[in-house]
């Protein structure tokens, strides 16, 4: 893992302009959001600091799937995008420190006007999100003013405002299936999910042309070589990855379905297309298996996220000692983001949703 994509986004600017400030701290060059990074006494046990500023704060702890190991161990909830959003619609704490990118703590904001949010990495982005401007979005969409907008939740706040309802990779196909037949459907941003959820559906719907830079990197060749190479393995994929990836899988799913596949399979191997941070909750689900990453096609042979992966232990305790970065998202984007994501979070506890407004 020494020399990936992720590491070197994590490494850079280390060593220029480094000096120490009086509480011990080394103060770094300023990153692209204009935070100072700071370098933590190595001394310091972090994992009872983060207990200690937990209970000072009154906080939760939410980390995605695909984050470093020690962030998951610490974390009072790991899970994929969906649970995550149902954790902070619930939690009682006064603050959130999302470990995960910033449309999912944004998320949470949007559910939490009045708590804390808090993210360890402030760049910690997402190409889906990057590559979906609000402004180029609500151009598009005007083509589609009788369509049902339906946005998965990799998305800005400005986005989600713009749209009629949120989905996951949870519950994309439950939330498509919802929207009334004869309505049509706008699917943003990620195209391949929405090409899955298609077949998956039988409806046809306008995808906007986003892709993850994580997934969109198995390519069907190395994959089909690996199934060659483990004949007894069966291939799971995140439906982010392209259909000529998803063709060959033999259960297709979230990050939570692909992890509860691995759980409750009686198979001994599995080649595993998603990000590598799955790897972490997968082997403690399954010591006996084998679990074999599917390696991308270019850069390292690591399937790292390099947004995911800017968060570190490190920057988990820091951004709880000092409270920042802290997301804010602006009023009345807030509230129309709001509307869309309670949809999803009413469909998926079974409720009904018409399909817009
Ligand atoms: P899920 O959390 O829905 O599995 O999606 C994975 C992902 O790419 C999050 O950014
Ligand atoms: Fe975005 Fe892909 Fe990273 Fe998920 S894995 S946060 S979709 S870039």
């Amino acid at each position: 893992m020494q020399g990936c994509v992720a590491r070197r986004v994590v490494r850079r600017g280390i060593g220029k302009d480094v000096r120490m400030s009086s509480t011990n701290v080394l103060e770094l060059p300023l990153t692209a959001s204009g935070m100072t990074p700071r370098v933590v006494d190595p001394t310091l046990d972090l994992e009872d600091e983060i207990r200690r500023l937990k209970r000072q704060l009154n906080a939760v702890i939410l980390a995605h799937y695909y984050q470093e190991s020690d962030i998951q161990d610490v974390a009072d909830f790991v899970g994929d995008s969906l649970g995550l959003s149902q954790e902070a619609a619930k939690t009682k704490a006064d603050a959130i420190v999302f470990c995960g990118v910033h449309f999912m703590a944004e998320t949470a904001k949007i559910l939490n006007p009045g708590k804390r949010v808090l993210l360890p990495d402030l760049d910690a982005g997402c190409s889906l999100a990057d590559r979906c401007p609000p402004e180029t979005f609500a151009r598009w969409l005007k083509q589609y003013p009788e369509h049902t907008v339906i946005s998965y939740i990799n998305c800005s706040a400005a986005v989600k405002a713009l749209s009629d309802v949120i989905c996951t990779s949870s519950n994309a196909v439950d939330i498509v299936r919802s929207v009334p037949k004869d309505r049509p459907i706008v699917f943003a941003p990620d195209r391949h999910l929405g090409r899955w959820v298609m077949k998956q559906t039988g409806r046809d719907m306008v995808l906007w042309p986003g892709f993850c830079v994580v997934h969109e990197q198995f390519s069907q060749r190395r994959i089909a070589r690996l199934k060659a190479e483990h004949p007894d393995a069966l291939l799971i994929a995140h439906p982010e990855c392209e259909e000529s990836v998803l063709t060959l899988a033999d259960h297709v799913g979230s990050t939570s379905s692909l992890l509860q596949f691995v759980r409750t399979s009686p198979a001994k191997a599995f080649i595993v297309a998603t990000e590598a941070g799955i790897l972490h909750p997968m082997r403690r689900a399954r010591p006996d298996a084998k679990l074999i990453p599917a390696e991308p096609s270019s850069g390292c042979n690591c399937a790292l996220c390099p947004y995911m992966r800017l968060n570190t232990l490190e920057k988990v305790y820091l951004c709880m000692r000092d409270g920042r970065p802290e997301i804010d998202v602006p009023e009345p984007t807030r509230t129309d983001a709001l509307r869309a994501v309670r949809r999803m979070l009413d469909v998926s506890a079974g409720k009904v949703f018409v399909g817009g407004d």
